[in-house]
């Protein structure tokens, strides 16, 4: 397949896709987006591919949506594209989605980094969500997700001023997961992504949807979700190689049944 806005590659089980658009700072069009989320569709059914790792180039990972494509269009235009829908499908992904981030993280930017589910951040990134100064607001779950991070506090402040944090303070939040060089962010994603492939596939993606549950259910029923992929694993063969192999002192060899 080729792609006008992105790259694709797979190396050791993780399919790597890199946004570009590096003259416009990876500016989100809606092609991009149609790009984006069809490849991570079509990694999420490659069984080859048992991680996905999501990144833009050192200058920017996205600096927002594409505001060519906004400026001019009305509300009834902006409303029937119904932009939104491609990005309401990066939430059914099953695999893990690991953002390697660096540089501008903004606005769409910001939202889609979001939509990963663990972040390795480079020390020269800036993050956040500047739709305010546009005379708008966030239309991708930025208003939500970031509350959801970051804690209402620090959401209304980022929100309401359009200032972007450092990769530090968003460490600090919980909004990455860690701040390495520049230098190192790509291949230190890309290791963690190599590590999660190892895992039994499908151990990875109940624990992913799970953990999702946590922000989206009440407690008890999040437990009882829990509960219920913790049997339904035990139906697995990964299940009984991973506990064999403990016993016979040897690497598993998950096949993802
Ligand atoms: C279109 C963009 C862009 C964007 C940058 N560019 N961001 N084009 N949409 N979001 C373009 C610039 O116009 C410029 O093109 C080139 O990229 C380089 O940008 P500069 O501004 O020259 O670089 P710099 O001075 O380093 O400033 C970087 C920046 C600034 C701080 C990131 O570009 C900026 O503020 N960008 C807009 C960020 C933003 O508001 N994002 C939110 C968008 S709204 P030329 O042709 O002049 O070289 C949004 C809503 C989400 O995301 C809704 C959900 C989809």
């Amino acid at each position: 397949m080729s792609y006008a806005y992105i790259k694709v590659a797979v190396e050791d089980g993780v399919g790597v896709i890199t946004l570009n658009r590096p003259k416009i700072l990876n500016a989100l069009n809606l092609q991009l987006m149609d790009e984006l989320v069809s490849e991570l569709e079509r990694m999420d059914q490659d069984a080859d591919i048992r991680a996905i790792l999501l990144t833009g180039n050192d200058k920017a990972f996205a600096a927002g949506a594409d505001i060519n494509e906004m400026a001019e269009a009305s509300a009834i235009e902006i409303m029937k594209r119904d932009q939104f829908a491609v990005w309401d499908r990066i939430s059914l992904i099953s695999k893990p989605i690991i953002g390697a981030v660096s540089g501008f993280v903004l606005g769409g930017g910001c939202e889609l980094m979001m939509n990963c589910d663990i972040v390795i951040a480079s020390e020269t990134t800036v993050i956040g969500q500047p739709e305010v100064k546009l005379g708008v607001m966030p239309g991708a779950g930025g208003t939500q997700r970031l509350t959801r991070a970051v804690g209402l506090q620090k959401a209304m402040e980022m929100l309401l001023t359009g200032e972007p944090i450092t990769a530090k303070e968003a460490a600090r939040y919980g909004l990455v997961n860690r701040v390495v060089p520049v230098e190192a962010y790509y291949q230190e994603a890309l290791k963690l992504a190599k590590q999660i492939a190892q895992q039994a596939p499908l151990a990875v993606q109940v624990i992913k949807k799970s953990v999702h549950k946590a922000q989206d259910l009440p407690l008890a029923d999040a437990l009882d979700y829990e509960r219920n992929g913790f049997y339904l694993l035990l139906a697995s063969d990964d299940r009984k190689e991973g506990m064999q192999a403990f016993l016979e002192k040897r690497t598993p060899r998950f096949t993802g049944n």
